[in-house]
């Protein structure tokens, strides 16, 4: 079977038949990388998600650098929420400068147009999709999910806890409904937009899901997965991450998404076994695992590719995004394993 890399990844997420999984990694366009650094030295980094040219040649960088096979457009999840009227800063992560708390500040929040709001975003994935047809490499674009994006506005930074916002869903019910509801219109809207600027498909990232109980889950987070999945442009596939979400399986695999991107606290074999033929699985190695000698990541890709046979696609990834210290050659070790998955 010879599949180009597009084909590769879209049967993988559909469920069909690959001569062996595709490769790319979270995060993989970022702080480890030192062409990312010496771009990154020019510029902030909100300039530079604003910034067509650089943005697409840091988009472009984990293919040569690590030998990713899929590319992810460079962005943030917060890059949408200025054009709804909040103030965002990064330092290094989202910093709002108005926390939203209250019904009043909800209604006032715009859902506008991403075309409008975030021009650049559409031209960085045409012009990216035009670079990458000769290769024929995917290309992904990708949202903070609804949960994870409320989680930010209304505790105002990152948290260990998240609190304030926790406390939101018990003492005003409507107000967290309602902010959940706006972010679900505009993350709707975003995904469109991005498809129909040429991403192949598209992943959803919801970070801080897993922080509730099932049953609060349900409540909370699925309508807002199965909302965006049923309003989607369905001819790219939807990839759902939920971190720290092993408690959460089957409710990521009933969201509609096409994949559910795993952390790496889920045995595979396991997950697979769980979710059965409804979705493929993409993940899920430790990112710090990278760290280890290239023989010993060959292994641990061979284990995962193993553990992922049942299900009825894979997609070789980590658990989550790469970080700053992540060793280039282990990344590089990763993806050279996944493709040597397909010679015997
Ligand atoms: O995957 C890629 O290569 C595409 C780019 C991408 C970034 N952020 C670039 C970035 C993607 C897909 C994200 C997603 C994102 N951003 C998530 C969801 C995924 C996850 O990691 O859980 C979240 C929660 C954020 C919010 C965010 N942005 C945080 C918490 C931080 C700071 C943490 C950090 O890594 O420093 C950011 C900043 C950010 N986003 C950087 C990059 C490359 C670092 C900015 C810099 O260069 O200074």
């Amino acid at each position: 079977m010879t599949l180009t890399p597009t084909q590769r990844f879209l049967r993988a997420c559909r469920g069909d038949a690959v001569d062996r999984p595709p490769v790319w990694l979270m995060r993989q366009a970022g702080r480890y990388l030192p062409d990312y650094r010496r771009v990154r030295e020019q510029v902030t980094f909100l300039e530079l998600c604003r910034d067509v040219d650089r943005a697409v040649e840091v988009s472009l960088q984990p293919i040569d650098a690590i030998g990713s096979e899929a590319v992810i457009f460079f962005s943030d999840i917060f890059t949408p929420i200025p054009g709804m009227g909040v103030e965002v800063d990064f330092r290094p992560g989202p910093v709002v400068a108005t926390p939203i708390r209250s019904a009043a500040q909800v209604a006032a929040l715009r859902v506008p147009d991403p075309r409008e709001s975030v021009p650049f975003v559409t031209e960085i994935l045409r012009v990216l999709r035009a670079e990458l047809a000769a290769r024929d490499i995917p290309l992904l674009g990708f949202a903070g999910a609804p949960f994870t994006l409320a989680a930010y506005l209304v505790e105002g930074s990152g948290s260990r806890h998240f609190g304030t916002w926790k406390r939101m869903l018990w003492r005003e019910p409507a107000t967290a409904r309602a902010l959940l509801d706006r972010l679900t219109e505009l993350t709707v809207g975003y995904l469109g937009a991005q498809i129909e600027a040429g991403a192949q498909a598209v992943q959803l990232f919801d970070t801080w899901a897993g922080m509730l109980s099932p049953a609060d889950y349900r409540e909370w987070v699925l309508p807002t997965h199965r909302e965006i999945a049923a309003k989607l442009d369905r001819s790219a596939p939807l990839i759902l991450y939920v971190n720290d979400g092993a408690h959460v399986l089957e409710e990521t695999a009933q969201s509609g998404a096409d994949v559910v991107s795993l952390d790496w606290r889920v045995d595979l074999a396991d997950a697979a076994r769980r979710v059965g033929s409804r979705v493929s699985l993409q993940g899920n190695l430790d990112p710090c695992a990278l760290a280890a000698e290239p023989t010993a990541i060959a292994q641990m890709v061979r284990d995962l590719a193993r553990d992922a046979a049942p299900a009825r696609g894979h997609i070789m990834n980590l658990g989550h995004g790469c970080l700053p210290d992540t060793p280039v050659e282990g990344a590089r070790a990763f993806t050279a394993a996944a493709r040597s998955l397909g010679q015997r």
